[in-house]
């Protein structure tokens, strides 16, 4: 638009300083108005031609230099959302539970973008859960908040099954001030969905007004899919678990029915065990293997006669001949049960022996897995520990002072530290032998 004269001119708004004639050229991007270049004289008249045509030019190399800027914007976000995705799967690759998959999935989201909130929401019923939630709000919402889906942005983008973007919070028809602090300006909130359900919500709060454009969302809404996805796995996951937990109850329920002597023995073992690779500092992975191997490391013991198994008194060499296969029976009924830890091993080798003293393979030290260490110390000390048919129970003490001695010579001298701990100093006790 040229205007020769801004009092002649009826759109002409009056400025701190005025002008008397104003050249006003558009910077357009691929057919769209993405801004102005404008220019402002004190004289009437004041654009000559070749002025404007100057002008022009440089509202056209403006544009194209936006448009570049732009594009490369576009490029780079594009670049950052597939690295958080990666970074996301790489991060969360050993995660199982859904719990640890949003905390790692908000913890990153925030971090990276440096939002002011990130919360993750699972939709049970009528209501939005809050799973997990990092940043500023943090501190002031807890999970397990809860919110009805009749209300507010989040209830909205549950019913509506889209994207939701308030730009000002304030303004917003939605907007119920639950779910946020003061400082928050602007929200963007995705569904997580599958199969067309919502299951959950990825909610994103700035302290800014306008914070969230079209890149966004495009960030935001992929993450929603790949969450979708990893809880889909990790949901699988944990009926795989629970299938395989139930086969280990039956296994321990056959040695029970059997020997229920032998029974008892093994949640107690399992019990000290698992107190021993906790004490240890163990990864919550190899302490479940710990623990459900000790829950069944016995179980070869079905292929024992049991008149041998119950015998009191010394074994004859024939006799010990037969007790010495039980780790092997053991491990050819649970090699082929897809546990996720190597259960079968550790039972394999329960009663090996630092010093290669032990069977049924005479490993030493190293040779021997950490968990099948743990179980050997647990399993001795128990079975002390434990009245027979043929002899009373140790006492704890004299118990103790033996696995002293085989420290470093039969046992594993770090596994032998941290059962003597728990038991002299956190007062570590066996469950009592009726209970389950
Ligand atoms: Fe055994």
């Amino acid at each position: 638009i040229y205007v020769p004269d801004t009092e002649k001119e009826p759109r002409y708004l009056r400025g701190k300083v005025a002008s008397r004639s104003e050249f006003c050229v558009p910077l357009m991007v691929r057919g769209e108005v993405l801004g102005a270049l404008n220019a402002e004289k004190e004289e009437v008249n004041g654009f000559s031609e070749t002025d404007r045509e100057l002008v022009e030019s440089m509202a056209a190399i403006a544009a194209i230099a936006l448009e570049n800027a732009i594009q490369f914007e576009r490029e780079r976000k594009m670049l950052e959302q597939l690295k958080l995705i990666n970074d996301l799967a790489l991060r969360t690759a050993a995660l199982r539970t859904p719990e640890e998959l949003y905390r790692g999935v908000v913890e990153l989201i925030a971090q990276r973008f440096g939002y002011h909130s990130v919360g993750l929401f699972t939709v049970e019923g009528e209501e939005v859960v809050l799973r997990a939630i990092a940043g500023d709000l943090a501190g002031s919402v807890h999970p397990g908040f809860r919110q009805s889906i009749d209300t507010g942005i989040l209830g909205h983008v549950v019913r509506t099954k889209r994207t939701y973007v308030a730009p000002d919070v304030t303004k917003d028809p939605y907007f119920v001030p639950g779910y946020k602090v003061e400082k928050t300006l602007s929200e963007l909130c995705v569904p997580i969905k599958a199969r067309d359900q919502v299951i959950g919500l990825l909610d994103i709060q700035s302290r800014e007004p306008n914070a969230f454009g079209e890149a966004d969302v495009d960030a935001a809404e992929a993450i929603s899919r790949w969450i979708s996805v990893e809880l889909e796995k990790a949901k699988l996951y944990a009926q795989l678990k629970r299938a395989l937990e139930n086969t280990a109850a039956t296994l321990a329920r056959v040695v029970e029915i059997r020997d229920p002597y032998t029974a008892g023995h093994q949640r107690r073992v399992a019990a000290l065990s698992a107190a021993i690779a906790e004490e240890m500092g163990l990864p919550p992975e190899r302490k479940e293997a710990v623990r459900l191997a000790a829950l069944l490391h016995d179980l070869g013991k079905i292929a024992v006669p049991a008149e041998v198994l119950n015998k009191p008194g010394r074994l004859e060499e024939l006799e010990m001949r037969f007790v010495r296969k039980h780790p092997w029976a053991g491990f050819e009924v649970l090699k082929d049960i897809p546990f996720p830890y190597p259960v079968a091993d550790i039972v394999l080798q329960h009663h090996e022996r630092l010093d290669g003293s032990g069977y049924p393979r005479g490993l030493k030290g190293e040779e021997i897995m950490l968990e099948a260490r743990i179980l050997a110390v647990a399993d001795v000390v128990e079975a002390m520990c434990s009245h027979r048919p043929y002899r009373p129970p140790h006492r704890l003490e004299e118990v103790l002072a033996e696995l002293e001695r085989g420290k470093g010579r039969l046992y594993d001298p770090r596994v032998v530290e941290a059962c003597l701990k728990l038991f002299r100093e956190k007062g570590f006790r066996f469950p009592s032998p009726s209970s389950p």
